[in-house]
């Protein structure tokens, strides 16, 4: 075969170089004709668009066609061309076929479509589907925005650890990490578990947040993110749960809770604006597919400013609807923990806008946040989104040293563990105001997908681990 540079797919649809000689690489979608012409639809996977191949079968050997099969990974050289068929600009008339891989009838991903439940039975196979190649396309946009939006606002990217020796949310969701034999474990005089064999010499685990240590790099560098993987062993099979997920966690000194929404806002904005100019086609995709709302939606969020609200007054919206005759699954009351059925009906019914909601009842958070005057509430923030319920969840902190030890105290949290936390209040402590997105959450959001399974490539949940 002629040795020709190749041009990815996005590229040669764009061409307008017509007639000149070119070579592409894909994997065949699918193969139709008649016994003078065929035409390939192969797609590489830089775009959602296929190109077309034509095959003049007087000119390429019938025989090797039979190995042309959806599925199959091929290279063509061929002639650039105008297309004449709705829908692409440019086709390819093929000089030179080379099958660089075969794929036979037990392909699983031959023409008919399959549903989303079945393709996560085949992870390994559905980045090849047209939903999944948009689906992660998107993703990788959306990681460039989050770098683009606080590199150019002047955060600095921090890597905090990922096995960790505390529990920041004191949720007490953590996956044990250990090198001790399961089958022979080594006990204390006591009857304990000795973990002075173990790798660390002492219990950890993979992290929940990167927060802890993202406060001690804000109350020095002023302005981080941290953009990793989090762990929770939380045993929820939910459509909006993940065992492991990535989360986005800016922390900045000297904000205060105003600040901090003013940023989660302008994030979000940012994020969703950016897959709007930069994933038209992949968007467009799922719009038709499975959401026809979606671009309109994700319109609607630019456009209006998000309502805040304290949850108190939340609250009593809700008991006013419950009052009225709607029906939740779970009781509504000030102090209880609200559900996402709770969370979408102020966003999607009440407010029809993004609603975050502030000032949440100490008991049901964590115990870092600021704690306010009327002894009850702490300055935390939920941002509340349509389809989705909690995107985000942040806080101003409790800058005062004897407030936040006070609160670690009452919640018997191991002192041990928190020594160096405790740090930034003891020496040249300052206000500051963070939060966490749920990076699965936003891809939730920004493709219209209704299973969190469907925006990451290898979904971790309860009893799956597979591929
Ligand atoms: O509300 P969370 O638990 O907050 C924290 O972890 C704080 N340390 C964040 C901070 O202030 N720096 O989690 C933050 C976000 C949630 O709003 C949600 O979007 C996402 O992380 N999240 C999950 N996403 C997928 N699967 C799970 N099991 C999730 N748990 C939380
Ligand atoms: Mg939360």
């Amino acid at each position: 075969m002629k040795q020709i540079k190749r041009t990815i797919i996005a590229e040669a649809l764009k061409r307008t170089d017509i007639g000149a000689e070119v070579n592409i690489k894909g994997w065949v979608r699918t193969k139709r004709g008649n016994k003078n012409v065929n035409f390939i639809a192969l797609n590489d996977g830089s775009t959602i668009k296929n190109m077309q191949v034509v095959v003049d079968l007087a000119k390429i050997d019938e025989q090797l066609l039979k190995a042309v099969t959806t599925g199959a990974c091929l290279s063509v050289n061929g002639i650039l061309a105008e297309s004449l068929g709705q829908g692409q600009t440019t086709e390819i008339q093929a000089t030179e076929i080379d099958v660089l891989g075969k794929a036979d009838e037990t392909y699983p991903l031959q023409k008919k479509g399959h549903s989303l439940e079945k393709l996560r039975e085949i992870a390994h196979l559905r980045p090849r589907t047209n939903t999944f190649g948009a689906v992660f396309r998107i993703r990788h946009n959306m990681a460039i925005a989050i770098h683009t939006f606080f590199h150019q606002k002047g955060f600095y990217y921090f890597h905090t650890p990922l096995i960790t020796g505390s529990d920041c949310e004191g949720a007490g969701q953590m996956f044990q990490v250990t090198t001790m034999d399961l089958n022979n474990l080594k006990r204390t005089e006591d009857g304990k578990l000795d973990f002075s064999e173990d790798f660390f010499g002492k219990p950890t685990s993979l992290t929940v947040s990167g927060q802890l240590e993202g406060e001690l790099a804000a109350t020095s560098l002023g302005a981080i993110y941290t953009f990793g993987p989090t762990f929770r062993a939380e045993n929820s099979n939910t459509p909006r749960h993940l065992a492991e997920f990535w989360m986005i966690e800016p922390e900045v000194a000297f904000n205060d809770i105003t600040d901090n929404m003013d940023l989660a806002e302008e994030f979000i904005k940012f994020c969703v604006k950016w897959a709007l100019d930069n994933c038209a086609d992949d968007l467009q995709f799922l719009n038709d597919m499975f959401d026809k709302e979606l671009i309109a939606r994700l319109q609607g969020v630019l456009k209006d400013s998000f309502v805040r609200l304290a949850y108190t007054e939340g609250v009593k919206i809700l008991e006013e609807a419950v009052k009225n005759g709607h029906k939740f699954e779970f009781p509504v009351y000030w102090g209880v923990d609200l559900a996402s059925e709770h969370e979408r009906y102020l966003v999607e019914e009440h407010f029809k806008r993004p609603v975050i909601l502030t000032d949440y009842p100490k008991e049901i958070k964590a115990f870092y946040m600021k704690q306010n005057e009327d002894g009850k509430t702490v300055r935390a923030m939920d941002v509340l989104f349509p389809k989705i319920g909690e995107i985000i969840g942040g806080s101003e902190r409790e800058a005062d040293y004897d407030k936040l030890l006070a609160r670690i105290q009452e919640l018997n949290i191991p002192m041990k563990d928190m020594w160096w936390y405790l740090d930034t209040r003891k020496y040249g402590s300052c206000p500051h105001s963070g939060f966490g997105l749920g990076f699965e959450r936003l891809m939730l959001f920004v493709t219209g997908m209704q299973n969190i399974r469907d925006v990451i490539p290898f979904p971790r949940t309860p009893k799956n681990a597979e591929f």
